[in-house]
């Protein structure tokens, strides 16, 4: 059976509104899962199609490709840790860039032999090549940051950003020899020049905006799809390209808005200088200054409280602390407690992170709370319980204009009558900032892993 003309058209089309309904889905976690069913069906759907079309020959090839990646993205989903779905996140992007610039040297070599290759196409396989192999490195540069592999601290030297300038018109200056003198030589210089642009334009962005660069090279992979779909002829992968392209693009925009820092600041480098939240900083078990509450103390206020906010970090995330935090919250709201989860955009290490972790413990959507909304709610909370949570909660952000997090919007945590931390130490987060609410009268620590904190408090909110 072969699928082509109008059938072939009426499948690319059904599976494309099957991707829009898909990304509708992921605007909210109770619609979520369906929205991944439509866009896993749309992708079936679409190769099928594609593999039905009279220009495949042969199978064996296609047979070969579809079991092994099959199998190694089914290892792959089964193993990673959902901490580490950035970094994945990050590496498949590179696969996208480096298929676009393979995709376009072997139109150029089919086409140069056979005599086909017009001005548009060369153009299109000129698009693709640069905009595909800087996502390559680029997302190469991003997984290795954030994997530990490549220093978080943002990499800067004197003349970069010239560098940079002068790297791209040589670039452009090659693209049109290729364009004007049909020279694969200048083609293959796009592909070093990019391939290097990639790496220089990502080394001096900081740990704490890689969110935003792997969102950007997401964009990026759209575009590089976009234009690998121009040069196949196939409009179901220009408009797949194009929606990843604008979502992502998007999803910069929205990210760093959150944090409160222009894509152009990002782009340019050099904020946030902070590894991670793994390693024991300086000053790592200075507890100077600092309260710190027993299990007891935080049970006991927390039982008597008649609002009680909860604040979920990366640390809940790690210490997979999320299903003893519900049967926490469901223990105080049988004893009549208003029990609120409070969800910063950034939370964590991706977008949603924290929304995904209290959906598998089945927390309510309708207690869990953005935070826009939740914010006034603070000055009538008895306790905010942080969770695991830093950078999210840190006023230095609205207050010490030296900070490197200032202006970044923050949860009002420091307005609750009440703040118990849980955290194994006094490291810093992600941006390796000092976080000013710990020192603050109504701020108390609670050391120790989030889960079996949460657990301690579960048995002993049970006695209580
Ligand atoms: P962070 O500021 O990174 O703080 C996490 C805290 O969790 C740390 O202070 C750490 O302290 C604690 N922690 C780690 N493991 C723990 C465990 N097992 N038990 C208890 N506590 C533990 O997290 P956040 O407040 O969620 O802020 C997110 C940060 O990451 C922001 O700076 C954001 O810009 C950045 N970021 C966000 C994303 C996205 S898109 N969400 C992606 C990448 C980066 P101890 O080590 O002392 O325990």
């Amino acid at each position: 059976m072969q699928l082509t003309g109008d059938y072939l058209a009426l499948a690319y089309l059904v599976s494309a509104t099957l991707f829009i309904l898909g990304l509708k889905g992921l605007t909210h976690p109770a619609s979520a899962r369906r929205g991944n069913y439509y866009a896993m069906f749309g992708m079936l759907l679409a190769i099928v199609a594609t593999v039905l079309t009279p220009a495949v020959r042969s199978y064996d090839f296609i047979i070969a490709g579809v079991v092994l990646g099959a199998t190694i993205g089914t290892l792959i989903a089964l193993k990673i840790r959902m901490t580490a779905m950035p970094q994945l996140v990050a590496a498949l992007h590179s696969f996208v860039g480096l298929t676009a610039v393979l995709v376009a040297v072997g139109t150029y070599l089919t086409h140069s032999r056979t005599g086909t290759l017009s001005t548009v196409l060369m153009a299109e396989l000129f698009i693709g090549t640069f905009i595909g192999a800087i996502t390559f490195t680029g997302s190469l540069v991003a997984f290795g940051k954030l994997q530990g592999i490549i220093t978080g601290k943002p990499l800067i030297f004197r003349g970069q950003h010239i560098l940079n300038l002068l790297m791209a018109l040589l670039m452009i200056g090659l693209g049109i020899q290729f364009l004007l003198h049909n020279q694969f030589d200048a083609l293959l210089a796009v592909i070093a020049l990019a391939l290097a642009l990639g790496i220089l334009l990502i080394v001096p962005i900081g740990g704490a905006d890689m969110p935003v660069v792997v969102s950007m090279l997401n964009s990026y992979s759209g575009w590089a799809a976009a234009a690998t779909g121009f040069t196949l002829g196939n409009n179901l992968l220009i408009i797949t390209g194009a929606l990843v392209g604008f979502s992502g693009a998007i999803l910069s925009y929205i990210m760093s808005k959150a944090m409160n820092r222009s894509i152009s600041s990002i782009v340019l480098g050099g904020f946030g200088g902070g590894e991670g939240a793994t390693g024991a900083g300086p000053g790592a078990d200075n507890t100077k200054g600092v309260k710190t509450a027993a299990v007891e103390d935080a049970v006991f206020l927390m039982a008597n409280a008649s609002k009680v906010i909860i604040v979920p970090g990366y640390g809940m995330a790690v210490a997979q602390a999320q299903h003893a935090l519900k049967e926490l919250a469901d223990i105080l709201e049988s004893k009549g407690v208003t029990v609120h989860f409070a969800i910063h955009p950034v939370a964590g290490r991706m977008p949603g992170h924290m929304n995904v972790l209290l959906a598998e413990a089945d927390v309510p959507y309708d207690h869990v709370f953005e935070m826009e909304d939740i914010n006034p709610e603070f000055t009538t909370a008895d306790v905010a319980l942080v969770v695991g949570a830093n950078d999210v909660t840190n006023p230095a952000a609205k207050s010490d204009k030296a900070s490197p997090i200032y202006g970044m919007p923050i949860l009002d945590v420091y307005k609750a009558r009440q703040i118990f931390f849980i955290k194994r130490s006094m490291n810093p987060g992600y941006s390796g900032v000092e976080n000013q609410l710990f020192y603050q009268d109504n701020c108390s620590l609670v050391f120790g892993d989030a889960k079996k904190v949460c657990e301690k408090m579960v048995v002993e909110l049970k006695a209580a």
